[in-house]
């Protein structure tokens, strides 16, 4: 998959930050999921597998350590997660484990603002394309969304594919 370059190529916002690589260490710190799509609904539907929230990520020797909050029973339970670097020929490849195997790519939706993960879901048989944007900020700037958008639509996820999430839902507000 070369989902980052096809991103980079299609996304006129991400041009820009062709050239420079974006710095791993800015994506340490709190984050808040706002946005999530799939070719495969159930999903990211209420109760769906990727229906989850990211907290905090950290990075270390290039790989992304991430805490997720995942609703179960009307609470929330915090899982980690540690999303591997590859040595694939692109830089921001990951190998992570969840629900499957997944392919992860991060893009820079907006420069320590907005980050989009874009995974490639391998559960038995079955691919499906999951994308997730998180903010450091609620709300979150509509640029943000309308990039992410563009960047959904270039990977082949149509509008009615995006779930927006509820920034009170309590799985975010707990992170307070
Ligand atoms: C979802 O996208 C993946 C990756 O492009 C593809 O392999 C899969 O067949 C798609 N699934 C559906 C239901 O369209």
């Amino acid at each position: 998959m070369h989902l980052l370059l096809l991103a980079t190529l299609l996304v006129p916002g991400l041009r820009a930050h062709e050239e420079q690589e974006p710095d791993l260490s800015e994506m340490s710190g709190k984050w808040f999921t706002i946005a999530l799509a799939s070719n495969n609904s159930a999903l990211v539907a209420p109760g769906g597998h990727f229906r989850v929230f990211l907290d905090t990520l950290d990075v270390k020797d290039g790989n992304v350590h991430g805490n997720i909050l995942v609703p179960e029973d009307g609470r929330c339970k915090t899982l980690s997660l540690v999303a591997f670097k590859t040595d694939k020929n692109e830089q921001y490849q990951f190998s992570l484990q969840f629900w499957g195997h997944n392919e992860m790519d991060i893009v820079e939706v907006e420069p320590g603002e907005a980050l989009a993960f874009i995974l490639n879901n391998k559960y038995q048989d079955k691919t499906s394309l999951v994308a997730a944007l998180a903010v450091r900020t609620l709300p979150a700037k509509k640029d943000s969304l309308d990039t992410f958008e563009h960047l959904c639509e270039d990977l082949g996820l149509h509008k009615e594919q995006i779930v927006l999430l509820d920034h009170t839902d309590h799985c975010q507000k707990s992170q307070d």
